[in-house]
């Protein structure tokens, strides 16, 4: 497996009943997103980076569970869980396990962090849990960093893919300004020299992409907007605006080997609006559009309008 083909969610914030934000039925948005990608077709894997309940009922996390798997099970992909702050251990064990592709429910899990390791083709997939019980910024323990450093003290052979809820990255809407990652730096000491290709992220609602560099070493770092929402980021200063739409993101990660400083990652940010459309040529019509732009040559103005 030369390239590793994911779809990226995030905060679906699931509910066993009742609204998000009192204005928002998070199942049915999840359902609407998944039935907008319903095109997307070559997929190895979906990536659902956390948040992934609201309530942290059972119900919630089967939902989600089913709607993804589902998805994922119709183009022969594996699904990747993360926690999120607003998760629930117990009840992220009692459904998902440690969250990999195959783990088994784990009813007994209760309050440990949930993350793990696994590999699909030469490529190795990693969880963290940034969450904290009861509070909404992410914080990276001792035990989890001395085992990241040992998991990735020996290299996959095509290069190793990150997933953790909080992004690594500084927020950029003031309400996440406080609730990060409180500890960015212990992480990029362990990922220093790592094969770690390619940080996934959640948690601030809106598309963000930015790189952690390590001396000649570049991790890209993308954060993907929510499934429930999608935070404004051109909202005015000093507000939170979130509006009621969904988004995701297509990525590709190229494999690379252990020597290399950084991997090639393809990125395809999707909004997932029910919209109008403007206008919807057909492929036919396209043909017979460009055909007459291409005998117009001369034209740098062309009129559509007559043409719908
Ligand atoms: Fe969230």
């Amino acid at each position: 497996m030369s390239t590793l083909s994911i779809l990226h969610l995030t905060d679906t914030h699931l509910l066993a009943k009742g609204l998000h934000s009192s204005v928002v039925d998070p199942g049915e948005a999840l359902l609407r997103a998944l039935r907008s990608l319903v095109p997307v077709d070559a997929l190895d894997l979906l990536v659902i980076s956390g948040d992934i309940s609201d309530d942290g009922s059972l119900e919630s996390y089967r939902r989600v569970q089913e709607l993804a798997s589902d998805y994922a099970a119709h183009r022969g992909a594996q699904v990747l869980y993360a926690m999120g702050n607003h998760d629930n251990r117990p009840g992220f064990w009692a459904v998902l396990g440690n969250g990999h592709p195959g783990a088994l429910s784990e009813p007994d899990g209760g309050q440990l962090p949930v993350y793990g390791s696994s590999r699909i083709g030469g490529f190795r997939l990693l969880t963290l849990d940034t969450s904290i019980p009861g509070r909404t910024h992410g914080f990276l323990d001792e035990g989890q960093l001395d085992w990241l450093a040992e998991e990735l003290s020996s290299p996959a052979e095509a290069g190793t893919l990150l997933v953790l809820h909080h992004p690594p990255i500084e927020p950029v809407t003031p309400l996440h300004d406080g609730i990060e990652l409180q500890n960015p730096e212990d992480l990029m000491e362990v990922l220093r020299g790592s094969d770690v290709r390619l940080i996934l992220s959640g948690h601030y609602h809106h598309a963000l992409g930015d790189s952690l560099i390590l001396g000649d070493q570049q991790i890209p770092v993308l954060v993907a907007p929510g499934v429930v929402n999608v935070n404004d980021v051109l909202a005015p200063e000093g507000h939170e605006r979130a509006l009621r739409t969904s988004g995701a993101q297509l990525v590709t990660l190229f494999a690379a080997p252990a020597s290399a400083v950084a991997a090639r990652v393809r990125h395809l940010p999707l909004q997932l609006t029910e919209v109008e459309s403007v206008f919807d040529f057909s492929p036919e019509e396209v043909a017979e559009i460009s055909g007459r732009i291409a005998a117009q040559p001369g034209e740098l103005e062309v009129d559509l309008g007559s043409d719908v």
